[in-house]
């Protein structure tokens, strides 16, 4: 049962956007990009590396967030194939500020019985990462509510490819050479196998792209880009929108229901 004295206090701006959302319609499994650390430490005339250390409270608010709100899954994207390509004291820095988010954190994860997962070439990050992210991994296994997933020396189109390589591989093993690859069999060979596809992306900071991020599961995800910067996007700006996603409507291709219906009475008076 969601507790909603643990989401807002009383009289306060998140309590009036929660008494708006249906806790019945709740998205199932919300990706986020997370945008805007560099733009917001150089408004503060700050290092771009304090945009990411701030980031970190959105990360832990957010998170929590998502598991009281009972959601299924959360996706951040915290590194991209492509960040490599910064400077070496910025993606040094990223690495220290997930390993102590892990330290740090691991006790919260435990009690809000979150289940922490990496997605990405994780074998490509240094192993001191691999060690911390491993450790959280095990140590949260067995916790049965919000599936927290970071996504780390991620890229969407790495992604397939690494797919079809398994792909390759379990044909070749089970010795499977007529085999007819389908959407399903693809899907349970994907980094996020077993886990239901994003349906809300959110991406902070304004900018209108996907950036290389989920790119098989974003198929039918409604998008919210919101022009909050990371470091201040907070559980409100989570409530917008999931409000957002409420107020969209949802037809993977189809049509609405009650349009159908005026199809078939159509067809139906064609028929007769
Ligand atoms: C994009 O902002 C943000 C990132 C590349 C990293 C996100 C990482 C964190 C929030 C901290 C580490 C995460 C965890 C989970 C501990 P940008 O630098 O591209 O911003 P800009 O577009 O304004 O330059």
């Amino acid at each position: 049962m969601i507790d909603v004295r643990k989401l807002a206090e009383p009289g306060s701006s998140e309590e009036t956007l929660l008494e708006k959302i249906d806790l019945k319609r709740l998205p199932k499994h919300i990706a986020v990009i997370m945008d805007g650390n560099g733009r917001w430490a150089r408004a503060r005339h700050l290092p771009r590396v304090e945009g990411h250390r701030a980031g970190i409270a959105s990360v832990r608010e957010i998170v929590e967030t998502a598991a009281r709100l009972e959601l299924g899954v959360m996706t951040l994207y915290a590194f991209s194939v492509e960040n490599w390509k910064r400077p070496r004291y910025e993606v040094a820095t990223l690495m220290m500020l997930l390993k102590e988010y892990l330290r740090k954190e691991l006790q919260t994860l435990m009690e809000n019985n979150i289940r922490f997962l990496p997605i990405g070439r994780i074998d490509g990050l240094d192993p001191s990462v691999q060690r911390e992210l491993r450790y959280a991994q095990e140590k949260t296994a067995e916790n049965s509510g919000l599936l927290f997933q970071i996504a780390l020396n991620y890229g969407g189109r790495a992604e397939i490819v690494d797919t079809c390589n398994r792909i390759m591989a379990t044909l070749r093993e089970k010795e499977m050479t007529d085999a007819v690859i389908d959407e399903a069999f693809f899907s349970d060979h994907l980094y996020t196998a077993n886990v239901d596809d994003p349906d809300l992306l959110i991406r902070t900071s304004g900018e209108l792209r996907v950036s290389n991020f989920l790119l098989w599961q974003i198929a039918y995800a409604e998008i919210h880009v919101t022009k909050v910067l990371w470091p201040d996007f907070r559980r409100k700006h989570l409530f917008e929108a999931i409000l957002d996603f409420q107020s969209r409507e949802r037809r993977y291709g189809g049509v609405e229901p009650s349009d159908a219906e005026m199809f078939v009475e159509a067809d139906d008076a064609a028929s007769s």
